[in-house]
């Protein structure tokens, strides 16, 4: 496979970033080390580095001649959970782990702006966006509002992640959406407490709760188009203390996600409604909290058809899914490209044995497909900034 003969021979020491990383993961705008780290390689590969978007935040950028710009952008945060495996590189941090991959997408794009910086084969400007707080908390939100395209203006930009089950060698991306709007509610149900034994004289929430957890499954599979994806999950009911005593109140709570805006906006009034209309029947009453989190990520389809050909050639067209199925998951890369065109494209990281899923902690980013991801990123910049200087 034609990765990059020179991204080869530097393999070694993307293997030594990422492990460095790996076993010193930070959280959600937490990432000094790592931000440290990143901007001390991209000055030393002869990068503009520029620190402080987002707080944590590091664009690197090289010019080259006279053509447009484009942003790479890469993710850096670990996730708040404890590691369970026993290799060398482990996480050194309870309760730390880079349990989605994020160390590998920030080796490989160190390792493309190494390669980019010493052979500059391009004509015009790529900006290196390494973004805090990716899981949750929306860091990538946070450059854009903080001015990231202002400061570093780029015609288009573009993302990729892991992705285990995508055997090594293989890419995925289409246009449109890739990944799900992320939203959650908190629904708190109001009634009143009484004696286990005499029901009659309270409201009981619990009842009430188990209803509305019920009647809410009825939002994708009545309400809601079979050909439109949509999720909605309750992931928690807490409620009561003692087994002979019907509490005052429970509290659910859940996420919600689709593919569309229009889906994910009929959701959240479903919701609303199902869990008030409920409540009442009940007697109780239901208050909603419900927050829209990150957007769909909506891939544009000129700049799909630059990262599928950037990716065939490092891995061969045949290797290049250009149709796979959405993930439900969700990805703040989403706001970055409600600002500029782009792509979002997946890397294989080969198989999920082991319990080798995005978020587990047995996961762990493959090291063979460093220099597959830097290669592409590389061709990308070579490619897309050759191609506009010919137009
Ligand atoms: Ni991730």
């Amino acid at each position: 496979m034609p990765v990059i003969d020179a991204i080869t021979a530097f393999h070694e020491d993307m293997v030594r970033w990422r492990h460095d990383l790996h076993a010193h993961p930070e959280t959600a705008f937490e990432e000094r080390r790592t931000a440290d780290m990143v901007a001390t390689r991209l000055k030393s590969f002869g990068l503009e580095v520029d620190r402080g978007l987002a707080g944590t935040g590091v664009v690197g950028t090289l010019h080259h001649g006279h053509g447009p710009a484009i942003a790479l952008r890469a993710d850096m945060d670990a996730l708040p959970m404890t590691e369970a495996n026993s290799f060398a590189h482990r996480s050194t941090q309870p309760g730390r782990m880079h349990a989605c991959g994020h160390d590998g997408h920030t080796a490989m794009l160190l390792g493309a702006a190494r390669y980019l910086a010493a052979t500059r084969h391009f004509q015009g400007t790529v900006h290196f966006v390494f973004q805090p707080a990716e899981e949750g908390e929306g860091g990538g939100k946070q450059m854009v509002e903080d001015g990231l395209f202002r400061r570093f203006p780029a015609h288009a930009v573009y993302g990729m992640h892991n992705w285990p089950g995508l055997e090594v060698g293989r890419f995925a991306v289409r246009p449109g959406p890739m990944m799900a709007a992320f939203d959650i509610f908190e629904i708190t149900i109001t009634g009143k407490g009484s004696h286990g034994a005499m029901p009659h004289q309270g409201i009981d929430p619990i009842v009430c709760g188990a209803a509305i957890v019920s009647a809410l499954q009825a939002v994708v599979s009545r309400f809601t188009d079979p050909l439109h994806p949509a999720v909605v999950s309750v992931t928690r009911f807490h409620a009561g203390e003692a087994w002979n005593a019907i509490p005052d109140r429970a509290v659910l709570a859940g996420t919600a996600r689709a593919l569309g805006n229009e889906v994910r906006d009929a959701t959240e009034a479903l919701v609303r409604r199902i869990a008030a209309a409920t409540a009442e029947a009940y007697g109780a009453d239901a208050e909603v909290r419900y927050e829209q989190r990150y957007p769909a990520t909506v891939n544009h389809a000129a700049e799909v058809e630059r990262a599928a050909r950037a990716a065939a050639l490092v891995v061969g067209a045949e290797h290049v899914d250009r149709d796979p199925v959405p993930s439900m998951g969700a990805e703040d890369f989403a706001y970055m490209l409600l600002e500029r065109p782009g792509a979002y494209i997946w890397i294989g990281n080969g198989a999920t044995d082991g319990g080798r899923h995005l978020h587990s902690p047995h996961y762990d980013f493959n090291d063979a497909i460093l220099p597959i991801g830097a290669s592409y990123w590389a061709k990308l910049a070579e490619s897309v900034l050759a191609e506009n200087r010919a137009e």
